[in-house]
């Protein structure tokens, strides 16, 4: 069985490729099939957008396809940026500048209140039109600066108080135990285990 991952963020396609080793699968990303077009992720949930993308890849390559829609919960804003965060602060997707916007819109705000999650939701679609979805969330509060140079996206600013550590300062392996995708991809393992037998 080949699967395609519905995603062309290197960050993400590292981690879900880490993520889906332990299954005998033949797992390749949108770059083999450059001719597919975007999916506009306009969905108002993660399970929403999740689902769009994995159903188009499915759809377009005759392929089992996987996608994840993920984001950061900020509580003290009402849970934005939610599934707008990799467009937080404009439509290039620039990591610096949604962090330096997200710590602008904290400035001053004490630790108790800086609390924190990321979520994902993970859609394995089938080409026949069955889609299986997946949730995981990792809790954990907003720095007041970044730290640490690994990861992506927010990670340098998110902080989890179990390691001490921003997602940016702990190794990508221990990263890949806790997150919110390793979570949600655990539960997805499941499922296409179930459709290898
Ligand atoms: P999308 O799922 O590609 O629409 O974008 C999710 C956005 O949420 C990313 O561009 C990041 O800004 C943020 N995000 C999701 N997961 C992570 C993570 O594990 N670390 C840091 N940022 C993340």
């Amino acid at each position: 069985m080949k699967l395609v991952l519905a995603s062309r963020n290197p960050g993400k396609l590292r981690e879900l490729k880490a993520l889906l080793e332990p299954l005998d699968i033949e797992v390749v990303s949108l770059e083999e099939y450059p001719g597919i077009p975007e999916v506009v992720e306009d969905g108002l949930t993660f399970t929403e957008n999740a689902v769009k993308k994995a159903r188009a890849v499915a759809a377009a390559t005759g392929q089992v396809a996987l996608a994840d829609d993920s984001g950061l919960e900020v509580d003290y804003l009402n849970g934005a940026p939610g599934v707008f965060s990799a467009r937080f602060a404009g439509e290039d997707r620039d990591d610096r500048a949604n962090n330096e916007k997200l710590l602008h819109l904290l400035a001053g705000v004490p630790w108790e209140k800086r609390t924190a999650r990321f979520r994902c939701v993970v859609a394995v679609a089938f080409p026949g039109g069955a889609v299986y979805t997946a949730e995981g969330v990792c809790e954990g509060m907003i720095a007041d600066e970044p730290r640490g140079e690994k990861g992506f996206g927010y990670d340098p600013l998110f902080f989890v108080p179990a390691f001490g550590k921003t997602f940016a300062q702990l190794e990508p392996a221990e990263k890949n135990k806790i997150s919110h995708r390793a979570k949600a991809l655990r539960k997805a393992r499941k499922i296409l285990s179930e459709f290898l037998c």
